[in-house]
Formats: C-alpha cells, sequence, structure tokens
C-alpha cells in the first residue's frame, strides 16, 4: 500500500485493516468521488442493519452497493442487461448508480425490502483500494445522520456520527460534491431514478422529468441545515439577504465570484462554476449552522448538466421541515 495510506485511516492501523474491519461485520466510512459512504458488507445483516441504526435511516430505504470493478455486477445483479453493460463500459468507474434485478441471497434489510439492487464502481482511489483489499461488494449510503446534507470531508462525517463508526477512510474533501445518479438499468432506456453527478446528456435519457418512480430515497426530508434555506435569482441574491437581515436575522449567502453582498449578510461560501457549487454546497449548508444562521441564501443555477442535481437538492433543502 502506497505511503501515506496509513495515517489517512482514522480507528484502523492502514486501509487493509479498514478492509478486514469490513470483512468482520464492521462499519467504515470511506470517501467517493460524490460524498463519504458509511460502507458494511452488504451480505452480512448485522452489519447492514448498523448502518441504518446509526444514520436513523429508514429502513424501507435501499442502500447503494459499491464493487470494485464491473465484473463483480454477477455477485450481486441476477441479470446484467446490455444497457447496464454499455453503461458500465462507458461511465464506471464513475457517479453513476445502476438499478438491477438483485440475487436472492442479497438480504432484504440491504435492498430495502426491493428485489433489486442499485450498484456502482466508485471513481477514488481510496474506495477502489478499500473495496479490492475487502473484496466484498460494499453496502453504503452517504455517511450523514439521515436527512443531514451528505458529507464530503471526513470531518463531516465524525460531526454527524461521533459514536457507531469503526473506522472512517480520510481522503480529504469530495471531487464531485453531489451524489450518484440513480437509473433504472434493467429495461432498454435508462430511467432516471434519482437526478446526480452524472448528468441526463451523459446518459442520453430524456430530459423532461423522471420516467420512472423515483427513488425511495428521494421521498424523505433531505440535505437539510437547521437554518432556512432561501434560493435567489442571481440578480437578486443581494437584495433578498439583505431584506431578510433586515427584519433582524441573521443572514449568510452563497455568492457567485464578483458579486458584491451588503454588509449586513455574512459570505458563507464563494463559486465560479456550477461544478464549483456543487462541491462546496453541502459544507456550506453545514457551515451555516455552525455559523449560527438563520437564513441562508443561495443563488439558482442553470438546470442543465450538473446544475439539475444542484438545484434538486437545493430545492429539498429549501423545502419547509414536515
Ligand atoms: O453518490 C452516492 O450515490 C453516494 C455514495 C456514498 O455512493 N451514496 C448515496 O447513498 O447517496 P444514499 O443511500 O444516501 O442514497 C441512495 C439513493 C436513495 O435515494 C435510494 O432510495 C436509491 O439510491 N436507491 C438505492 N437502491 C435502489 C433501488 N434498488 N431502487 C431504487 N432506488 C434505489
Ligand atoms: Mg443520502
Amino acid at each position: 500500500m502506497a505511503a501515506g495510506i496509513r495515517s489517512r485511516v482514522v480507528g484502523a492501523d492502514s486501509l487493509e485493516d479498514a478492509a478486514a474491519l469490513l470483512r468482520r461485520g464492521g462499519l467504515v466510512a470511506f470517501p467517493t468521488e460524490t460524498v463519504y459512504g458509511l460502507g458494511a458488507d452488504a451480505f452480512d445483516e448485522a452489519a447492514v442493519r448498523r448502518i441504518f441504526a446509526a444514520k436513523g435511516r429508514p429502513a424501507d430505504n435501499p442502500l447503494i452497493v459499491h464493487l470494485a470493478d464491473a465484473t463483480w455486477l454477477p455477485r450481486v445483479a441476477s441479470e446484467v442487461t446490455p444497457l447496464a453493460t454499455r453503461l458500465a463500459a462507458r461511465l464506471w468507474p464513475g457517479p453513476l448508480t445502476l438499478v438491477l434485478d438483485a440475487v436472492p441471497e442479497l438480504p432484504g434489510v440491504t435492498t430495502g425490502g426491493h428485489r433489486t439492487v442499485g450498484v456502482r464502481v466508485p471513481d477514488h482511489p481510496l474506495a477502489l483500494a478499500l473495496l479490492e483489499a475487502a473484496d466484498v461488494p460494499v453496502a453504503a449510503p452517504s455517511a450523514n445522520r439521515s436527512g443531514r446534507p451528505s458529507p464530503t470531508s471526513a470531518e463531516h462525517v465524525l460531526a454527524d456520527l461521533p459514536h457507531g463508526v469503526d473506522a472512517i477512510v480520510d481522503g480529504g474533501r469530495c471531487g464531485v460534491g453531489v451524489e450518484s445518479t440513480v437509473v433504472d438499468a434493467r429495461g432498454d432506456e435508462p430511467v432516471v431514478l434519482r437526478e446526480g453527478a452524472v448528468s441526463r446528456e451523459e446518459l442520453e435519457a430524456p430530459a423532461d422529468g423522471a420516467t420512472g418512480a423515483a427513488s425511495p430515497g428521494t421521498r424523505y426530508r433531505h440535505y437539510s441545515p437547521a437554518c432556512r434555506v432561501v434560493i435567489a435569482e442571481p440578480a437578486a441574491l443581494a437584495t433578498t439577504a439583505a431584506a431578510s437581515a433586515a427584519d433582524g436575522r441573521s443572514v449568510g449567502a452563497v455568492v457567485p465570484v464578483g458579486a458584491d453582498l451588503p454588509a449586513s449578510v455574512t459570505e458563507v461560501a464563494r463559486f465560479r462554476t456550477t461544478g464549483d457549487l456543487a462541491r462546496l454546497l453541502y459544507g456550506a449548508l453545514r457551515d451555516a449552522d455552525t455559523a449560527g444562521l438563520d437564513v441562508l441564501v443561495v443563488p439558482a443555477v442553470e438546470e442543465s448538466g450538473l446544475g439539475r442535481a444542484v438545484m434538486d437538492r437545493l430545492r429539498r433543502a429549501a423545502a419547509p421541515s414536515a
């Protein structure tokens, strides 16, 4: 194993030890290109139950199973369709989750009681090294408390899950920042179940709305900081934030480079491209809470490419609490 990796594992001596923990039923958080995952051996029912308990996750919400390589697919999927084979060849490793029929041996706790399984090969060297060393498919949801913004650093994982995780592989900040696109790949055409880091353009999927039943997980409240999130048109960002601050609330904003903020508004983060916003969004939602803000104003971005996933997450973060 490359020098340097040893010091990056919290709670285990090395990546190999973290992999051994997974094989013994432990929970290991690890970085992917999208967000950090909270992993367990997908075939170990007791270990997977611990994931649900640690996150406070509803039991009917299936987990994504992570593989080191597309050649592992038959371990978890009973039928690998030509569409899945094509998409995997083109986009794996990468932020694309394929929903396929599950092998009957896969525990119902992993699939949320469904007969299908979501699978992906993450595009992150530490995740791939961990999976290869463990040599078991690893079920891993995002490593946040259910409902909170997904973690894009090891510190976010620790903040949300201080107990119950056996080891954390620290890979620094995630490069993409929003989760994988979930696609039903059982038919002839990809059906988007959750918007994500792979755009509809890249998938050559219809741009107008999901054609399938959305992923079970998209029903739940998500990505929600304690503060109120307000989406503003970029041109109205400063005035919206200032008006909110004038009401006596403590207000912050995520700002495009070049834009000015009134002195009454705290700058939480600055971004240039939609890709930058995707990378920093969840961290900014967390920072807003740490700073004790009442309101965080975030500009809308164009809904094409990655912008579609960013706006999906922003709308969920801005939705009033149930
Ligand atoms: O980028 C990601 O996808 C990250 C990293 C860690 O891989 N994982 C992630 O997992 O976001 P989670 O559990 O937070 O979200 C998984 C989403 C949920 O909306 C879930 O309902 C959906 O994927 N999903 C998983 N398996 C499914 C299945 N068999 N059918 C439909 N949707 C599924
Ligand atoms: Mg999640």
